[in-house]
């Protein structure tokens, strides 16, 4: 498959066109944003452990029934995924309370939810992604109700699908982040990705955080943090 021109480059991912019209291939970058781009750096191999990470989790959830754009891995930063477009939703999941939650709601950080908790952004850099539900969804069209109960059904499946794989092997899913996208025949999938940039990974012995927030908040040790989501998921 041949590398055609670029569509798209985000804060993490540059996306290029394919001569298959209905493939894209997404290429992995080093560079960090945090705060909605008001911090910029690069972490070390991140867009190899991201590019990695997130085909290794959505061939496990594929296998599980959950679909995805996933494709093809053929390098050590790129992917090739069904074209798709982006519904312009952040969804996230939250299983522990932690960043915006527990700032929003003064929920001291490691305080379980006594249920798994669903929430809806809408994308858009501009307005700073602001949080909407799902009256706000129907109203600006953004998707229908019966995308947007598939969208929470597939979010509550792999949120039980990553908690219990993690949990061998000794990770915390704390909380995370999904993207889904449609297909020219209007299939709702799971796109974007699945990696210590969108989801907070917490060592389930010492608390240790093993995801973004090392940068996020300055800690250091983000490139080990990395390496050690990629190490026990895949062995390396
Ligand atoms: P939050 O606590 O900052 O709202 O983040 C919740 C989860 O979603 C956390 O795992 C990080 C992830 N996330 C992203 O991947 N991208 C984003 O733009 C935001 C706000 C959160």
């Amino acid at each position: 498959m041949r590398k055609l021109e670029q569509v798209y480059e985000g804060k993490a991912k540059k996306v290029f066109k394919t001569d298959d019209p209905e493939k894209f291939i997404v290429d992995y970058k080093d560079d960090a944003t945090a705060g909605n781009g008001a911090k910029k750096g690069t972490i070390h191999d991140k867009g190899i452990i991201n590019n990695r990470v997130t085909n290794h989790l959505m061939k496990l959830l594929e296998k599980q029934g959950v679909p995805t754009h996933l494709v093809e891995e053929i390098s050590d930063r790129e992917t090739i995924v069904k074209k798709v477009s982006i519904i312009p939703l952040e969804v996230i999941v939250r299983n522990i309370a932690a960043g915006s939650l527990s700032k929003r709601l003064g929920l001291p950080e490691g305080t379980k939810l006594n249920k798994t908790v669903l929430e809806y952004c809408y994308k858009d850099d501009a307005l700073g992604d602001p949080m909407i539900n799902d009256y706000h969804i129907f109203a600006l069209d953004i998707a229908t109700k019966e995308e947007l109960d598939l969208i929470a059904e597939y979010s509550f499946k792999v949120n039980e699908i990553l908690t219990a794989y993690l949990k061998d092997l000794g990770i915390e899913l704390i909380d995370f982040k999904l993207e889904y996208g449609k297909t020219s025949d209007g299939k709702i999938i799971l796109a974007d990705e699945i990696s210590p940039d969108t989801c907070r990974f917490w060592d389930s012995k010492t608390g240790e955080k093993l995801d973004k927030d090392r940068f996020r908040r300055d800690m250091g040790g983000e490139e080990d943090a990395y390496k050690e989501i990629l190490r026990r998921l895949i062995g390396e």
